[in-house]
């Protein structure tokens, strides 16, 4: 059994698009989406309605989260691009995807298994950077789930981690923003891939274990950088471009 993951597509519709004609390259029929489907400067509506179609297993990010539980006006910056694109069918749709989901023994979630907005794997560390965790701060919030494997996403960092007599945690990496910037505290916090690749994860079973594959799909990102230009989201366009952001 081959399950390709997806997660923080951002919007990004040529990232998502490369990353499903990869998966069908390679033959795999069973997709599922971590979450941060729409949000940022790119095309929110045109990922909801594609995203839509598929209709594929999918759990909720906080950056889903935030585009309907707060008004308009109290929203961030990666929402406030996009709210007034979605339709009501859109934010049904976000509004309808769990915090948590088990496809075919696989267990999914957006951050951690207690939290959409936690991050797993790696904490903002004191230099401005993400930091991997000690093994016991990653085994506590595995929240005792029993899966042999848990899919994450959230940082934008790939990452194989395996817990002792635990589950393997997979993060999956982001389709569509390698990279970003964080101007809310002071010194700014990087997260930066190193490339400008859209990343997704394609988890097997295969001898009685779980392995994972971390991909790195190039893709043009002309279109998405002229909507970017548009929305003055000169950081975004630096990531999609270099997967750089220091
Ligand atoms: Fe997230």
């Amino acid at each position: 059994m081959r399950i390709a993951a997806l997660s923080d597509i951002h919007g990004n519709i040529t990232a998502l698009r490369a990353v499903l004609a990869d998966i069908e390259r390679r033959g795999i029929t069973k997709i599922v989406n971590l979450g941060d489907t729409v949000s940022g400067p790119f095309d929110a509506a045109g990922t909801a309605d594609l995203l839509m179609q598929l209709d594929i297993p999918t759990v909720r990010g906080n950056h889903d989260r935030q585009l309907f539980d707060r008004p308009a006006s109290e929203m961030g910056r990666w929402e406030a691009w996009v709210i007034d694109d979605l339709a009501d069918r859109h934010i049904g749709w976000l509004k309808s995807f769990p915090l948590t989901l088990e496809v075919d023994g696989v267990f999914l979630c957006h951050a951690t298994p207690a939290k959409d907005d936690e991050n797993w794997l790696d904490y903002r560390g004191p230099d401005d950077r993400l930091i991997t965790r000690d093994l016991p701060d990653v085994a506590a919030r595995s929240g005792g789930i029993k899966a042999p494997i848990i899919l994450c996403g959230h940082t934008h960092a790939p990452r194989v981690v395996r817990l002792p007599n635990g589950p393997m945690v997979v993060n999956t990496g982001s389709v569509g923003c390698p990279a970003y910037l964080d101007i809310r505290c002071e010194p700014h916090f990087v997260q930066q891939t190193g490339a400008p690749d859209a990343r997704y994860a394609v988890v097997e079973f295969v001898a009685g274990r779980w392995q994972a594959d971390l991909i790195a799909v190039p893709y043009d990102p002309t279109d998405m950088v002229k909507l970017a230009r548009e929305k003055g989201a000169d950081s975004w366009e630096r990531a999609i471009t270099t997967g750089w952001m220091a």
